[in-house]
């Protein structure tokens, strides 16, 4: 069994999403048991190390097991987590629906957006009972991170494609069901380009916590805008998902090596998200 300690910050985290609950070609060193004030995450953290020496953090976002829906998922105390163990750069992956013919199944899109249509019903804020803050989202995700991604679009087999600059609708409902056609062709009406239920609240806890935040999002059904097609449904969800995993993995392997050829700061001159929290404070010291 491997350590509960690792020596060294680890500064990039990869949120695996449905489909994702380890990563190959790289070797586990340790498997960190990380408990927190907002209770303790869902899974492991487990710290793999790339040919080069390089650590990174795992977590699976639905449990080892899959065992948590998007609405139970602990963000708080995965994104808590990962920051006390040194975590400021995190890549997400998302299973996702298209809202677009030009999106199909198995292509991969980086989000620059996203409309919230969650019920806000779970904790989206490490900022309560007696302490307020409003820390800044117009961008929610870490553009130059993006283009890394896209970078390496050629990992990626049987001809799929990284889209960029897209609008995610996250629409974390209770249940978790998927859309009437009425709603997804409102989702598209408002500019969506693909849907979810996963972004929020992880990217604005990663906000708060002045975490570089990208999502990977992976398309596994065209939702059901088509009126002439038939409606998502989970067993062709599931075999999208499978060619997704699989392309998932070659392009982690990619990816990790183009982010750590970057120098931290580098790699992070796009929002001065250090500062993110700074002013963000109102509450007055007691
Ligand atoms: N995740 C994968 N496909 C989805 C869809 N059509 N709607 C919401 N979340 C999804």
């Amino acid at each position: 069994s491997l350590p509960n300690t690792y020596p060294r910050p680890v500064t990039v985290a990869i949120i695996g999403g449905t489909g994702i609950s380890h990563l190959e070609h790289f070797t586990p060193t340790a498997s960190l048991t990380v408990p927190t004030p907002w209770g303790n995450p869902s899974s492991p953290i487990i710290i793999l190390e790339t040919d080069a020496g390089a650590p990174v953090a795992f977590i699976a976002r639905h449990g080892v097991h899959h065992q948590y829906t998007p609405t139970e998922v602990p963000s708080r105390a995965n994104i808590a987590a990962l920051r006390s163990i040194g975590v400021r750069t995190i890549i997400a992956f998302s299973a996702v629906g298209s809202l677009r013919e030009e999106i199909p199944p198995r292509d991969f899109v980086v989000p620059s957006q996203i409309i919230d249509r969650t019920k806000g019903n779970r904790p989206s804020t490490f900022f309560e009972g007696g302490v307020v803050a409003h820390v800044g989202f117009s961008d929610p995700f870490d553009a130059k991170i993006g283009k890394i991604v896209k970078r390496c679009e050629g990992a990626l087999s049987g001809g799929a494609k990284i889209h960029e600059d897209k609008t995610l609708i996250d629409k974390r409902i209770e249940g978790p069901q998927f859309s009437t056609r009425a709603e997804s062709k409102l989702y598209r009406a408002w500019g969506g380009d693909i849907i979810n239920m996963s972004a929020v609240p992880e990217s604005k806890l990663a906000r708060e916590a002045e975490i570089h935040y990208a999502m990977i999002c992976m398309a596994t059904d065209y939702d059901c805008f088509r009126d002439d097609a038939p409606p998502v449904n989970v067993t062709e969800v599931m075999g999208h998902m499978k060619a997704n995993a699989l392309n998932a993995q070659h392009l982690v392997g990619h990816l990790l090596e183009e982010l750590v050829k970057e120098e931290h700061d580098d790699l992070h001159t796009g929002v001065a998200l250090k500062e993110s929290a700074k002013y963000a404070i109102c509450t007055s010291p007691a």
